[in-house]
């Protein structure tokens, strides 16, 4: 049975969710929760493999169906390999992407659909769902601005995307908040690191104080 919390955490390039969630998990740990910091395309072997191929930039020639397809199969993966026992044995689980991105990427921004997109992602994911999703809002432009002063971070396939792509992405992600408004929650990442934190912190916080984990 599912104890845990599951915690999933989106939003565009650059938005600054990785560090802010880093910072978080060590918080959490610290006030003596047991937290599992994880990320997609990834988490595990199996699914590390699979993000070199998906986000190679090399891999110019990948069809957009293969690329849906792919994080697909790697979110299966690590959901069967990591998330789901991290939860049933109590944990809160911290993933650095989910669902979310498939849809606001794959589904709208390459417009296969997010109809589409979420029907080959059920199958993938059963019922397991996050409790919450945190969304870090900001204008395309600024994220990719702060990628760009970054420089010890990877540059992708999706990172090279013209700045269009990202847009649509922002709409994509804007368009899931309004229909899942219980799940998702907007934080405004475009204010200094402290106060994106401090939102963030917030959030996660009164959650856990209404729906404490066991562990
Ligand atoms: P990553 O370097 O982890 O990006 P970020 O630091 O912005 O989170 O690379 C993940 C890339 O994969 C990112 O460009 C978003 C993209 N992505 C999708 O397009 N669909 C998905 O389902 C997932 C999980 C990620």
């Amino acid at each position: 049975m599912r104890q845990g919390l599951f915690i999933s955490v989106e939003g565009p390039e650059g938005a600054g969710k990785s560090t802010i969630i880093k910072k978080m998990a060590d918080e959490l740990e610290g006030k003596g929760l047991s937290v599992v910091l994880t990320r997609e395309p990834g988490g595990i072997t199996i699914a590390e493999e699979i993000r070199r191929v998906i986000l190679d930039p090399e891999n110019t020639a990948m069809d957009e169906r293969t690329e849906a397809l792919l994080y697909a199969a790697a979110r299966r993966q690590h959901l069967a390999e990591k998330v789901i026992p991290s939860l049933e044995n109590g944990s809160i689980v911290l993933c650095d992407r989910f669902l979310d991105s498939s849809l606001a990427y794959q589904g709208h921004a390459r417009g296969i659909g997010m109809e589409e997109v979420y029907s080959i992602n059920k199958f993938a994911i059963g019922d397991t769902m996050p409790d919450i999703t945190l969304y870090f809002d900001v204008e395309p432009q600024i994220g990719l601005e702060r990628i760009e002063k970054n420089k010890g971070r990877e540059v992708n396939r999706l990172d090279l995307e013209a700045i269009g792509f990202h847009e649509r992405v922002r709409e994509g992600y804007l368009m899931l908040l309004e229909k899942f408004p219980e799940r998702i929650k907007k934080i405004d990442a475009g204010m200094t690191f402290d106060e994106v934190y401090e939102q963030a912190l917030n959030v996660v916080e009164l959650y856990i104080s209404e729906h404490r984990p066991v562990k």
